[in-house]
């Protein structure tokens, strides 16, 4: 890699799935002499949803904490461009530097485009060109619009090329690096197997399922919720069922007075990402409606059932361990499907990694930024 000039970097984390995302980015924009400044827009804000993954993934403190909290879609994403804006014009980096479909992606991606050349600035996407193709989705609408507005869109599966083409995105301005989710699970894999997180719970190591809901497409309304539920329900007259509460989810369920939906499954709270990873890893199966667990599925060669319509990463289910439930939801193919799944059996960590996802794609990032 030969860098004329060492560029100023500039990057974004505002929820969950972004801080994992960042972490091997920092570590490789360090490795070649490169301190970023790191913003918090502080979508996510509390010990379960954002410190927790601070101290596990080592993540510096921010540069900038924005503190914008919850709202609705309108306020989140304003509050965080509102407060965004004077931060880029202070800082002045040449790369804005985004990760994921989470609202402070879309909000930060679209105050630096509105700078970009009175500052000099250019913006990247990190997981690029992922698409479900459904609009109802807050995160695909994220996603189609910060990629357009973006300079460099960096691709985690290389059928998200032909995704941006399609949308009349030039090639040249695609580039295929991994996946960066990737990156992090193989540098934490071991210290997740030797936190004996399952252990701990009274599981046995592969004779557990693991479960995952936070969309609001299917917690938001008692029909799918009791759908849903009503599957893990049934699954857990068969294996144990472990269930951490992402905070919408507990809110949904409690607003609905239905928390005799949750008998026999172990809920928690919402978990950090090592012990998360180590449950993942030690399951015979997991169920989810989120994005990055059918990908760590995918990598560790557990069988996942994605209880969603569609997936932005067919490549989970065309190379992967994982199969859509049937649509819409209903409790009794959702039994059914988990145990199909559980019944192939998993496979071991790596072998069906699509191509990139080799625990290098930051370094390729930073490569790109540097160029
Ligand atoms: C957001 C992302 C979604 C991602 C998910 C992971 C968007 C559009 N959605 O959805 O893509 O998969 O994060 O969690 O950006 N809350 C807390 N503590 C926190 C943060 C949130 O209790 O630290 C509660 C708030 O009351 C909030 C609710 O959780 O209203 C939902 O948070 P929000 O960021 O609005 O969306 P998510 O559903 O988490």
């Amino acid at each position: 890699m030969i860098a004329s000039k060492i560029p100023r970097i500039l990057l974004v984390a505002g929820a969950r799935p972004n801080f994992m995302k960042v972490a091997p980015i920092l570590r490789a924009a360090r490795a070649v002499g490169i301190d970023p400044v790191l913003v918090h827009t502080g979508q996510h804000y509390d010990e379960s949803m954002s410190d927790t993954f601070f101290r596990e993934l080592e993540l510096p403190a921010p540069t900038h904490h924005l503190g914008v909290g919850s709202g609705s879609h309108a306020v989140q994403t304003a509050r965080v461009m509102e407060a965004f804006e004077p931060i880029l014009i202070q800082e002045r980096p040449d790369w804005v530097v985004v990760v994921g479909d989470v609202n402070s992606t879309l909000a930060c991606a679209l105050v630096a485009v509105k700078l970009k050349d009175t500052l000099g600035l250019r913006i990247a996407h990190v997981e690029a060109g992922l698409r479900s193709g459904d609009w109802r989705m807050p995160e695909e609408v994220n996603r189609v619009l910060t990629d357009r507005i973006s300079d460099l869109l960096l691709t985690p599966s290389e059928d998200a090329l032909g995704n941006l083409v399609r949308e009349g995105i030039p090639q040249e301005r695609v580039v295929f690096v991994g996946n960066v989710m990737i990156d992090t699970l193989m540098h934490s894999l071991s210290c997740a197997r030797a936190s004996g997180f399952p252990e701990r719970l009274g599981l046995l190591r592969g004779k557990y399922a693991v479960a995952t809901l936070h969309r609001p497409s299917n917690v938001d309304s008692l029909r799918s919720l009791h759908a849903a539920l009503g599957g893990l329900r049934g699954l857990a007259n068969h294996v144990p069922v472990v269930l951490p509460l992402h905070p919408r989810t507990r809110r949904s369920i409690e607003a609905f007075g239905e928390a005799s939906l949750l008998r026999p499954i172990v809920c928690t709270e919402p978990l950090g990402y090592i012990d998360m990873l180590a449950l993942t890893d030690g399951a015979a199966v997991v169920l989810t409606d989120s994005g990055g667990l059918q990908e760590e599925t995918t990598a560790l060669g557990v069988p996942c059932v994605t209880l969603r319509e569609q997936t932005e990463r067919p490549i989970t289910v065309t190379h992967g361990t994982n199969r859509l439930a049937a649509w819409p939801l209903n409790a009794e193919q959702i039994e059914l499907a988990a145990l199909a799944a559980l019944k192939s059996g998993r496979v071991a960590v790596g072998e069906r990694c699509p191509a990139g996802w080799d625990g290098r794609a930051a370094e390729r990032i930073m490569s790109e930024l540097c160029r």
